[in-house]
């Protein structure tokens, strides 16, 4: 199915789509007592190329739960690949991904029939099935090795599942031990030997690599690896592009994984998305990324049991309902639970899930859905309690 907008304010070229869109929001000045509302709107344009490029991504953190199930997700549909379970033959399929399963309502016909199309038709969409993955872990577990740690997919997919994930092997990543739980310490036997430079530029190399190697047109980068502690802002070290840059020369402490990666992306002219609750984009890695004019977003990913949270306490919120706390729990006690287990991490996973969370104040990044709601399976493996008062 395709969707053709009969709008002046959507412009159609062989190579682009063209939409002007205004942005309408309000400003608020508080004056002693007084409040002042002021109307403001922002036109913008969005322009989407048609033409559906080759697309890279690569995971940091690829052989974790997330990494290797996702990659598995990917494959078993490519492969067409079913299995049997005690309730009888399951095929893969997208079922759980926004963007693959579900429709959108256009509006209805001059017959009254409501007009549905599925969201993957809106624009020109990767399909998921052409993703090529590939990607950096501390552990040096191949991806067969890793869907098995994981114990996510049943046995009967996971061997025929095998052949190929075997073959992939993540590539060295940068492991800083006061990031991260020291409980992780046991599966970090592939990092990055070097300076913080070092490891910029490595990463970079790794980036161009893959995209010679595999003939991708676009290579987006996205991080799934463990929640790491908040890095401190301080004036001087990140709070400009600047900065941020002179800290890496000078290889100090304060400079986290994930930070080195947005900054290698940004000067690679590469996406960028944070899929775990910690402070990356401190406010010179922002800048770094305005001015080399690329994206960069996400504070989590929003599948499972983290999403159904925020629905719930939306919902308790505008019913005049307090929450006084959100508990969950990783019931099947996998690596990440592990890692959020030790003090350092779980405090700030806590300050994120209560600060944003609850004021829900998260951006939907499109790419997030597409490769990772259908990794529905995982949404088992937690639980979820809310207490209000
Ligand atoms: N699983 C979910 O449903 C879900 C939902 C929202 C957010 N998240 C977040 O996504 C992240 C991954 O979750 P998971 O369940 O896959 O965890 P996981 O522990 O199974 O996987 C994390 C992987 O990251 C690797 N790693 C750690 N530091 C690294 C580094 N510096 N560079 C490269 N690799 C590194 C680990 O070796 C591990 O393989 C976590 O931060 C989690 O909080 C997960």
């Amino acid at each position: 199915m395709k969707l053709k907008v009969n709008s002046p304010n959507v412009r159609y070229t062989d190579e682009h789509i063209e939409a002007d869109y205004v942005y309408r929001t309000t400003s608020i000045d508080h004056m002693d007592d007084l409040v002042v509302a002021t109307p403001k709107q922002t036109n913008y344009q969005f322009r989407t190329k048609t033409a559906v490029p080759k697309l890279g991504v690569m995971l940091v953190g690829w052989g974790g739960n997330n990494g290797s199930t996702v990659t598995a997700a990917v494959l078993a549909n490519k492969h067409k690949m079913s299995y049997m379970t005690r309730n009888g033959e399951i095929k893969a399929n997208y079922f759980g991904s926004i963007t693959q399963a579900s429709t959108v309502s256009m509006g209805f016909d001059c017959d009254g029939n409501e007009v549905y199309i599925p969201m993957k038709d809106l624009l020109p969409m990767v399909n998921p099935d052409d993703i090529v993955f590939d990607g950096w872990d501390i552990s040096s577990a191949n991806l067969a090795e890793a869907m098995k740690r994981a114990q996510v997919l049943d046995i009967e997919l996971q061997n025929q599942l095998s052949p190929y994930m075997e073959k992939m092997k993540p590539r060295p990543s940068i492991y800083y031990p006061d990031f991260i739980a020291a409980n992780q310490s046991d599966r970090a036997d592939n990092v990055i030997n070097g300076t913080k430079r070092d490891h910029v530029n490595k990463i970079r190399e790794d980036i161009r690599e893959f995209k010679a190697e595999s003939g991708v047109d676009k290579v987006i980068v996205l991080w799934t690896a463990n929640t790491e502690r908040f890095s401190e802002i301080k004036p001087g070290l990140n709070d400009t592009a600047e900065n941020l840059l002179q800290a890496i020369e000078n290889d100090e402490a304060e400079i986290s994984p994930s930070t080195i990666f947005a900054v290698a992306c940004s000067l690679e002219g590469v996406t960028y998305i944070n899929g775990s609750p910690q402070n990356t984009f401190v406010p010179g890695a922002i800048e770094l990324a305005e001015q080399k004019k690329v994206f960069i977003s996400g504070d989590d990913f929003k599948s499972g049991q983290t999403k159904l949270k925020s629905v719930l306490v939306d919902f308790l919120v505008s019913a005049g309902i307090k929450p006084t706390s959100i508990v969950s729990y990783n019931h099947l006690g996998n690596n990440d639970g592990k890692n959020l287990s030790a003090p350092q991490t779980f405090r700030y996973n806590f300050i994120i899930q209560t600060v944003f969370r609850v004021h829900a104040s998260f951006q939907i990044c499109n790419l997030y859905w597409v490769i990772l709601k259908f990794s529905l399976l995982m949404q088992i493996k937690r639980n979820i309690k809310i207490e209000c008062s």
